[in-house]
């Protein structure tokens, strides 16, 4: 029956996911306590991760992607791969007319979007990047209480600090390094809380810690906003020792500065806003990974949007702004320039036809 006027369909959506490693494990978890998903199958060129999460779910198995996004009944596919294949599995997912949630980053460079606006273009199933942040609990509240206050920040500082991670996958080139595991992240969170676009900035980067073959671990950014005043310092590495981490999910800190106040998200679950000489303070519940960063409400959101025909935010518009803009922080970084997004705006102009996206 319809709420605000939209028609929400019966029955279940029938899920497929592909890339049974640690995002495909977590997002079968989020999947499997919504209950209008049914989970159908899972692939994974790994016999052994595919088979093993198939079991925990009870559902089939697969080791190629084109035989799981065919199978008859799916209507949606989870891409929970690496960057590298996110070009080739969301083309023949769309192509075959399966909803489509992509982990991030949507793809390595700016060159692989071009071929996927088409298909985007052409194609009426839904389409969301995982930026999960977006969702975490700390992350509407904060928006909430801004939309109360009406608070616009002046000076806004955003951290994402992780233990030693990118000597993993992450770090290697083709994967793109902290630019491509956290920097997606953060300029998303900028724009989304900050509800503007970046006009320009200046990065630096450093390949601080790791050795070859790995790319940089560190990155130091400034960014002025579009419509709003605001100046923001941004930073994200890899340099965080385990027990700073702890198991709190010491890992977003955000700083936003007004005239008339200040808000303050730590780790994930702790909320402060100082308004005049008032001061609050929201836990949004104890902390546990799959609810404090957001996975089970973007899950249950994309779920919700197919069921009511309605397009799910993060879009694929959201996802090739980042990719733009990590391209441009790159160039920043090495040519020693203030960036603009200048270089990419066919693309971006390509995009805006897109009513839907
Ligand atoms: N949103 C987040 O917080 C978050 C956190 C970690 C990773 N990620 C992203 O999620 C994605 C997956 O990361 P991960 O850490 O789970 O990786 P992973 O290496 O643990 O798992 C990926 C799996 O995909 C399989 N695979 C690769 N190519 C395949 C193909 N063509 N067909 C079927 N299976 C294939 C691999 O065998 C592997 O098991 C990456 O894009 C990563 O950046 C997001």
């Amino acid at each position: 029956m319809s709420q605000n006027n939209v028609q929400i369909r019966k029955g279940q959506v029938k899920v497929g996911i592909i890339g049974c490693g640690e995002m495909g494990a977590m997002h079968a978890a989020c999947l499997n306590q919504i209950e209008r998903v049914k989970l159908i199958g899972v692939c994974d060129t790994d016999r052994v991760k595919a088979n093993a999460l198939g079991e925990q779910y009870g559902v089939a198995v697969y080791s190629h992607y084109k035989d799981l996004i065919e199978q008859d009944k799916i209507e949606s596919i989870y891409i929970c791969t690496r960057a590298t294949s996110h070009k080739k599995l969301i083309d023949y997912a769309l192509k075959n007319n399966r909803h489509v949630f992509c982990e991030k980053p949507l793809v390595p460079s700016p060159q692989d979007i071009y071929s996927l606006v088409p298909r985007i273009k052409e194609n009426k199933a839904k389409f969301m990047i995982g930026f999960n942040h977006r969702w975490a609990p700390v992350v509407c509240k904060a928006k909430e209480v801004m939309k109360k206050y009406n608070f616009r920040p002046l000076i806004a500082n955003f951290i994402f600090s992780f233990p030693h991670f990118l000597h993993g996958y992450q770090g290697t080139v083709e994967e793109g390094g902290i630019l491509q595991s956290l920097g997606v992240h953060i300029f998303d969170l900028v724009r989304h809380l900050l509800e503007d676009e970046i006009s320009c900035g200046f990065c630096f980067l450093g390949r601080l810690r790791l050795k070859d073959p790995y790319t940089d671990d560190s990155a130091v950014a400034v960014v002025r906003l579009d419509k709003n005043p605001t100046l923001v310092t941004l930073n994200f590495h890899d340099h965080c020792s385990p027990s700073y981490i702890e198991e709190k999910g010491r890992t977003v800190h955000v700083e936003l500065f007004g005239s008339d106040g200040v808000i303050k998200i730590e780790n994930l679950t702790t909320l402060t806003a100082h308004f005049d000489k008032s001061t609050a303070s929201f836990n949004v519940g104890p902390y546990d990974r799959m609810h404090s960063w957001g996975y089970f409400a973007e899950d249950n959101h994309f779920i919700n949007c197919i069921l009511r025909g309605v397009e799910p935010t993060p879009s694929f518009r959201d996802a090739v702004l980042a990719t733009l803009w990590i391209d441009a922080l790159k160039q920043s970084a090495l040519k020693n320039k203030i960036f603009t997004l200048c270089k990419h705006e066919l693309i971006l102009n390509e995009m805006q036809l897109l009513h839907k996206y």
